[in-house]
């Protein structure tokens, strides 16, 4: 209760008191940053994907900057022959703004990926997005297959409604399974864990039988038991999917992984916009900032 309510503070302490809890979810400010953070997850036998941190945006000009970035990133993921793709948001790419403006700056950069080869999953936000982020992702691959894939939610009561949506719209769906965090309304999300845990399992099942390539991306033992019974029941090659993992959390859980012949992809954020992605995983798990003030107050790291 104590370390929820101080998660839920957060937003309102000093910034550079956050950063000593925050730290450890993104690479750094710098892509660079990033750049360096793959190099070591490759090393490891990992592979990443790199996101800019920045969202919500209500500039055009902080859009368009968002644009080159993410240009300067897939130019450098060549340079280097680093083992990453790229994660994007809407709202980052000024669907705040307009929704053409947005559409074209994403079919830019997906572009631009295209081009070397490197994928784009394009991430999903709140509900207001979903409808637009899909479609996106549909037309996106018709004028270039295999260029990108998206994110659903297993807290979204529309998610197995979502799939078979796809799966009518598509040849082969690439997909990355989430629970989903957002503070969604009632009336599109389920609230109840075990249900979100239900839903997870049962989309992951329907994307299986649909021939989909699922990106898995949760920390959660139950969902991972579940999963490498799916994968059993389809007897699916260690190429139809993938797990995902958020940089920071976890880390023995990404040895397991591994160890078991996996591929497995880092979510790697970068950038000066750390803030309202670090609030998000620290009200995830609110043990981690007490158990991280019982650490600085021992004058530990
Ligand atoms: P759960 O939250 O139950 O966590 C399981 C266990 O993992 C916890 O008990 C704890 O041990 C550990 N853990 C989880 N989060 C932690 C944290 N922040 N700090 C420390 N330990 C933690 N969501 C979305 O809405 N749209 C998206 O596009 C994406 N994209 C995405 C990419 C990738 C690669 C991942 C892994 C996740 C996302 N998510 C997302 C976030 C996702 O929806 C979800 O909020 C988190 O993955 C946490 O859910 P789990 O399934 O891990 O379960």
């Amino acid at each position: 209760m104590l370390n929820e309510l101080i998660a839920n503070t957060m937003p309102f302490m000093p910034k550079s008191f956050v950063r000593l809890f925050a730290q450890k979810y993104v690479a750094g400010k710098y892509p660079e940053d990033a750049f360096q953070y793959t190099e070591d997850l490759n090393r490891e036998g990992a592979v990443g994907t790199i996101d800019l941190l920045g969202e919500f945006t209500e500039e055009r000009e902080k859009a368009r900057e968002t644009v080159d970035m993410y240009k300067h990133v897939l130019d450098n993921i060549v340079s280097r022959k680093l083992g990453t793709n790229i994660s994007i948001k809407p709202t980052a790419f000024g669907a705040l703004v307009n929704m053409d403006f947005c559409t074209e700056n994403i079919r830019e950069v997906v572009k631009y990926a295209y081009e070397k080869k490197i994928f784009v999953r394009i991430d999903m936000e709140d509900h207001p997005y979903t409808d637009f982020t899909i479609d996106l992702y549909l037309q996106l691959n018709k004028e270039m297959p295999g260029s990108c894939g998206t994110v659903l939610q297993s807290y979204m009561k529309r998610t197995l409604k979502d799939i078979e949506y796809i799966a009518e719209n598509i040849d082969r769906a690439n997909i990355r399974l989430c629970k989903g965090i957002y503070n969604e309304p009632e009336e599109v999300a389920y609230k109840d864990k075990k249900k979100v845990n239900e839903n997870f399992l049962d989309a992951l099942d329907l994307l299986f039988k649909n021939k989909a390539y699922v990106g898995i991306a949760t920390h959660d033992d139950y969902l991972i038991d579940g999963s490498y019974e799916l994968i059993k029941k389809y007897g699916l090659n260690k190429d139809d999917y993938e797990f995902q993992m958020l940089l920071g959390v976890r880390s023995e859980l990404r040895k397991k992984l591994l160890a078991d012949g996996h591929l497995l992809r880092i979510y790697t954020p970068f950038g000066e916009d750390w803030l309202p992605y670090s609030i998000r995983r620290l009200k995830e798990n609110p043990a981690i900032v007490g158990s991280a003030i019982k650490g600085f107050l021992k004058g530990g790291k």
